[in-house]
């Protein structure tokens, strides 16, 4: 997503899900560190459909999960699925996560009272920009009380690098100059160092941050695959290709892919995703 919420919507939950379902589920370990307790009042950035929000409300007795998403789809979906009125330990919002201290703070989320906040999967998109990226995270620490943890998984350093490339070939081949198609790229997959900098330089005190290479199989689903997660992901890379290529383009980028990723045992094909995992506590 962009900078702003009148940024143009990229994100369809039905891509998401034929796409990219192995997002939410392959959580295991950032909801073990996020270690639910009951009455938890939780802020989760970047919560997409909410499927894991509502995972880790089910966790909650009398605690609160607030997720807040910059995509109308994303959240549209997550209040359809989960209302309300069912739903009660877990709300969603539309909210531009780059803009939490800037913007209207119509929501109060940064208020110095969440115990944990969360992110799965989302702040590469949301650190995207230098110009906002340590006030996402200083966000983060005034959104907390004393002793809130923050805890996340992103991509990280060389996070699913044969598709970055791939994609920044496809530009170039059609037609951007290298300076755009480098531009294009919607993510920062920081390093274990750079994100242990920064959360120390915003104030927290760092418990862990840890790289893992977590080879991920893309989805077997018809419209999904290695194509299904070009365009779902670099929806806002291929707007930069004049719309009667696009799916040109999509083919070409899969098929520069097609071998690489490919297993030849089964024919399964991969991706080389590499997580960036942290929690980080605000001093009491
Ligand atoms: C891969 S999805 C992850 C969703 C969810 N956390 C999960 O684990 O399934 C990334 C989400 O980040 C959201 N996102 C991207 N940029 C954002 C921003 N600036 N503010 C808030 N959400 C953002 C997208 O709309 C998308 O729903």
């Amino acid at each position: 997503m962009g900078s702003s919420e009148e940024s143009r919507d990229f994100w369809t939950s039905k891509q998401y899900a034929t796409s990219a379902a192995f997002v939410p589920q392959l959580t295991q370990k950032v909801v073990q560190y996020l270690a639910v307790e009951e009455n938890d009042r939780i802020l989760d950035l970047g919560c997409g459909d909410g499927i894991l929000t509502a995972q880790i409300a089910s966790a909650l007795k009398s605690g609160y999960i607030l997720g807040l998403d910059a995509s109308p789809s994303m959240i549209q979906s997550a209040q359809h699925a989960y209302p309300t009125l069912t739903h009660p330990r877990c709300e969603f919002r539309v909210k531009d996560c780059t803009q939490l201290i800037e913007g209207p703070s119509r929501d109060g989320a940064i208020d110095g009272t969440w115990d944990k906040v969360f992110s799965n999967a989302a702040l590469h998109w949301i650190l995207r920009s230098p110009s906002t990226r340590l006030s996402v995270l200083e966000a983060a620490y005034r959104a907390l009380k004393p002793g809130g943890t923050f805890v996340f998984e992103m991509g990280g350093a060389g996070n699913v690098s044969e598709i970055h490339a791939a994609l920044t070939a496809g530009l170039l081949h059609f037609g951007c100059p290298l300076e755009t198609a480098r531009a294009a790229s919607p993510w920062f997959f920081p390093s274990d160092a750079w994100m242990k900098n920064a959360l120390e330089g915003v104030g927290f005190t760092v418990d862990k941050v840890e790289l893992e290479y977590r080879p991920t199989k893309l989805t077997e689903a018809q419209n999904g695959g290695l194509e299904g997660w070009v365009k779902l992901f670099g929806a806002s890379v291929l707007d930069h290709v004049e719309e009667s290529k696009r799916d040109e383009c999509v083919g070409w980028v899969s098929a520069l892919l097609q071998t690489i990723v490919t297993r030849e045992e089964d024919g399964s094909q991969w991706l080389g995703y590499v997580r960036l995992r942290g929690v980080a506590t605000k001093g009491a």
